[in-house]
């Protein structure tokens, strides 16, 4: 298992004020940026696109950007998201025509590649793949929103991934995104999660630093 990340998602940040905000949560102890782009067609609701991250980049956020892509199709625009400046971009598959060949364009673009698990995606989807992934996400809430409930299905899947990474022997991290909290990040942790996503968690909370330090207290217990 690979060391713990904290990626607070921006979706629950302050949008009028996306620089600064983003910037706090950096401040305040956190690894990454987690980027949710959502375009009111493979989910019902719409974010943001490249340009957005772009802007980010240019206000001098360095940190890795975790793109994670809600949207069909998904090859158009990988592109558009690696010159934007994204570290790492994970899609669905259901939301692929060619999963591999997202894979590999998203590989030759330059970025880290993640496949994205919804609620009642089945895990064979890794079948073929997973020695070409970077990462894998299971979603423990249905994508389309910040501040729902986590599905305790979740934990289930995410230690059968974390078997099938073991048995891989490769460095893949192993990610959660949806419903994460101080309370209940220490069970997905058990579970084999290494990268936690968090966003109104964090970014509902008065202080910051509070949130992360204490996520960090459960993961180092
Ligand atoms: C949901 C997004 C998540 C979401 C998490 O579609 O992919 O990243 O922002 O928000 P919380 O942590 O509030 O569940
Ligand atoms: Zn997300």
């Amino acid at each position: 298992k690979q060391q713990n990340v904290i990626a607070p998602s921006i979706l629950s940040a302050d949008f009028a004020r996306l620089g600064d905000d983003t910037a706090k949560a950096l401040m305040a102890g956190a690894d990454w940026v987690h980027f949710d782009v959502m375009d009111n067609h493979y989910v019902p609701n719409l974010t943001m696109g490249p340009m957005v991250l772009k802007a980010l980049r240019d206000y001098g956020i360095t940190a890795p950007i975790d793109v994670h892509l809600m949207v069909k199709p998904v090859d158009r625009i990988v592109p558009d998201f690696a010159k934007a400046g994204a570290s790492l971009i994970s899609f669905h598959p259901e939301a692929s025509e060619h999963v591999d060949r997202t894979i590999g364009l998203i590989k030759e673009s330059g970025c880290q590649a993640g496949l994205v698990f919804n609620p009642a995606t089945p895990l064979n989807w890794l079948d073929h793949v997973l020695d070409k992934l970077d990462l894998v996400l299971i979603m423990s809430v249905n994508p389309g929103f910040g501040g729902q409930k986590f599905i305790p299905g979740a934990l289930d899947k995410l230690r059968e991934v974390r078997r099938r990474i073991d048995d891989s022997g490769r460095a893949i991290r192993l990610e959660v995104d949806g419903g994460v909290t101080a309370d209940n990040i220490g069970e997905i942790a058990a579970a084999g999660a290494d990268t936690f996503v968090a966003g109104s968690a964090i970014f509902n909370a008065p202080d910051y630093r509070a949130v992360i330090e204490a996520m960090r207290r459960t993961l180092a217990e």
